[in-house]
């Protein structure tokens, strides 16, 4: 018998959760480029990071870390009253919430990822699902999965070809899964969407979560990089509108902006996560938020259990710090949404004088591209998700990485994500990387990554 290293079942069942995301980008990683590791290796398009404003946080945590005695103490581990009460003051200001948003609204988390592992802990039990309609941002799988034993619901919704979401398909799966005594305790929404950058109809999903009284979790770490408004001044140098007031030209809204939620929905059934690992390209920082504004049982059970894992005082204070200068936040956000609004255009111009198909987009760091067509050309008519990871290898020899449709959990191959937000330089040899490989011939898989 397999000597298991004496674990608890619970660790044994964690090492068996699959997450087709992650194994894509750890067979990748040792080819990606480093740079001092492997100056050589191929240009990571297939990750969300945000490089568009790394220069102005660099300047900007430099000189923000002014600390006081306290932040070498314990610090509260769901965020301290100031930090939390400064936050609140950004969201009432960019989320155009109903409701304000209070200090005791907001729970201060190692990020997102981590804000929904600690919902799902507390809504759903082992053995119960939490419904991810997909396509999806593939690390769900392990926030929802790891330590609790729920399970993932899944179901796609997406029309490719009409680029809508099909309720009719949601409310039948919903329908057959309780017909079948599956326990359904919430849906995970993600708006703006990763990975189709594009808005989700809230209202529509909030109705599903009251019709079925089970929780609803929104996802909405793209909040602020919704370029869609920007376009026009990209192409428009006269267009000098506020940030804010673009912001309200903008069609994502917020959970938050719902305007009539308890006529709705049971309110403490609704609940938000943010980030600043997007918006704000700080991936590293580990800084996420789940704001509730109705359910105080949640909150209190979330509390207890939020002293295992929770940011350092250090990086309190310095989020405070950052988010005191009001002014630079503003400008911020604008300096990222213009250079994403550029970003885009660049690359969906690239991509259609090439003619490789894409999803427009409206929110994100990147491009969910269709390359179905190409992948029948290499392969023929009815291809595999094998032959999706034999053109990623292929992509990857060449010298660029994108992430796979299958860690998306799409339901046909062909799919691929695009991250634009790099400097324009790397992302332009990363396309013309992607062009000629698509044009070239498969290569033989002898060497698969
Ligand atoms: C939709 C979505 N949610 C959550 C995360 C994880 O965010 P964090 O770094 O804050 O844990 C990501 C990261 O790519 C994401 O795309």
């Amino acid at each position: 018998m397999e000597n298991t290293g004496n674990l608890s079942q619970r660790a044994l069942t964690n090492l068996a959760v699959t997450c087709p995301m992650r194994t894509a980008f750890l067979g990748a990683l040792s080819s990606l480029y480093h740079a001092t590791d492997n100056p050589a290796g191929a240009i990571n398009l297939g990750m969300a990071q945000n490089d568009l404003i790394c220069n102005e946080m660099l300047e900007k945590i430099s000189s923000s870390t002014p600390l006081r005695e306290v932040d070498l103490s314990y610090g509260d581990p769901h965020g301290s009253k100031r930090l939390r009460g400064r936050l609140a003051g950004f969201f009432n200001t960019y989320f155009n919430p109903h409701t304000p948003v209070l200090d005791n609204h907001i729970l201060v988390t190692p990020g997102a990822g981590a804000a929904v592992y600690q919902l799902a802990t507390v809504i759903a039990d082992v053995d119960e699902y939490i419904m991810v309609p997909s396509p999806y941002y593939g690390t769900f799988d392990l926030d929802i999965r790891l330590n609790t034993g729920i399970r993932i619901f899944t179901v796609g919704i997406f029309h490719t070809e009409t680029l809508s979401v099909d309720f009719v398909l949601l409310h039948r799966a919903m329908e057959k899964a309780t017909s079948q005594g599956l326990r359904v305790k919430a849906i995970l929404i993600n708006n703006p969407h990763n990975p189709l950058g594009h808005r989700e109809d809230i209202k529509l999903f909030i109705y599903f979560a009251s019709r079925y009284n089970i929780h609803i979790i929104f996802d909405e770490v793209y909040a602020l990089s919704t370029f869609s408004p920007f376009l026009r001044e990209e192409t428009n140098q006269g267009d000098h509108t506020s940030v804010r007031d673009k912001l309200a030209e903008s069609p994502f809204c917020s959970a938050l902006a719902v305007d009539n939620v308890p006529q709705l929905i049971d309110p403490k059934l609704v609940h938000v996560v943010y980030s600043l690992s997007k918006d704000f390209g700080l991936n590293g920082l580990r800084v996420g938020f789940i704001i509730d504004q109705y359910n105080d049982y949640l909150k209190q059970a979330l509390i207890l259990t939020s002293s295992f894992s929770y940011i350092s005082t250090v990086t309190d204070r310095l989020v405070y710090n950052l988010f005191s200068d009001t002014v630079w936040i503003d400008k911020l956000i604008h300096t990222n949404l213009q250079r994403l609004a550029a970003s885009y255009i660049r690359t969906t111009s690239f991509l259609s004088s090439h003619n490789i198909k894409f999803f427009p987009a409206q929110s994100g760091h990147f491009l969910f591209l269709d390359l179905r067509d190409d992948l029948r050309k290499r392969c023929g008519d009815i291809p595999t998700f094998s032959d999706e990871a034999d053109l990623l290898n292929d992509l990857l020899h060449n010298g660029v990485y994108i992430a796979p449709g299958e860690g998306f959990h799409t339901v046909e191959p062909g799919f691929f994500r695009m991250t634009f937000s790099v400097e324009w330089n790397t992302l332009k040899r990363g396309l013309q990387i992607l062009y000629h490989t698509l044009r070239s011939e498969p290569a033989t898989h002898a060497n698969k990554v």
